[in-house]
């Protein structure tokens, strides 16, 4: 599968200083956090089973991701990291979310993390929205290196990302994650922008 990360065409995508990038998409609108989130986060980092393969423990109740929207709406420092909320371009009701995080703006690198309602699964619809941030961080950021680190049994995260164009890199990174009093061991992989 080829894709353009260069001038991105099918979205619109507003980055000026101080404000927010919001990214439109096909069918999604990458936008900031905002209060009605708490309902669609929840969905996504209240459920243990989709967070069973992150650095995070599931969020226990609403309060608790009700305090993580508020996190995420405040801080978008765009030279280390930003969250943007997955909503339906329609609805505008959010159903995930996508970040990217430790950038090095100096190395042109970055990580990201991306999580769907499981009910929106199997539609494409976080590659969209992967892929979109993927085309920021390249064409508006000047990013080069962007990498994923990901637990090998999550087979959708995996196929997600290879999709996009990323390779393995390596691994495992031997207890990386601690969750807990326990550890996890990820692996690496990278997209490399021309
Ligand atoms: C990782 C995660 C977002 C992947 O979800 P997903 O629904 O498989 O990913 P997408 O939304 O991109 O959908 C891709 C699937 O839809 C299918 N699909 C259907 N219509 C499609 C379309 N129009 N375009 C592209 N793909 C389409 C694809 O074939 C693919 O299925 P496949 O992998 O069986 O081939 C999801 O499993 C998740 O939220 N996991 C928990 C959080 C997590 O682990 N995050 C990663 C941390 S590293």
């Amino acid at each position: 599968m080829m894709l353009d990360y260069t001038p991105v065409l099918a979205m619109q995508i507003s980055c000026a200083t101080g404000i927010f990038p919001k990214i439109l998409t096909e069918r999604l609108r990458l936008r900031r956090f905002e209060p009605k989130d708490d309902a669609g986060l929840h969905a996504c980092i209240g459920d243990a089973n989709l967070v069973r393969y992150w650095d995070f423990s599931a969020c226990k109740n609403i309060q608790e991701t009700r305090s993580w929207v508020r996190v995420l709406a405040k801080t978008a420092t765009p030279e280390e990291s930003v969250a943007w909320a997955v909503a339906e371009k329609d609805t505008d009701n959010c159903i995930g979310m996508v970040n990217y995080h430790h950038r090095e703006p100096l190395n042109r690198r970055l990580e990201i993390g991306y999580i769907l309602r499981y009910e929106w699964h199997g539609q494409g619809l976080m590659s969209e929205a992967v892929q979109a941030v993927m085309s920021h961080c390249i064409g508006k950021l000047n990013t080069r290196r962007i990498a994923a680190v990901i637990h090998p049994d999550n087979v959708p995260s995996i196929r997600l990302v290879t999709r996009l164009g990323f390779s393995f890199e390596g691994g495992p990174l031997r207890d990386y994650w601690r969750v807990g009093n326990n550890y996890m061991s990820p692996m690496l992989y990278s997209f490399i922008a021309n």
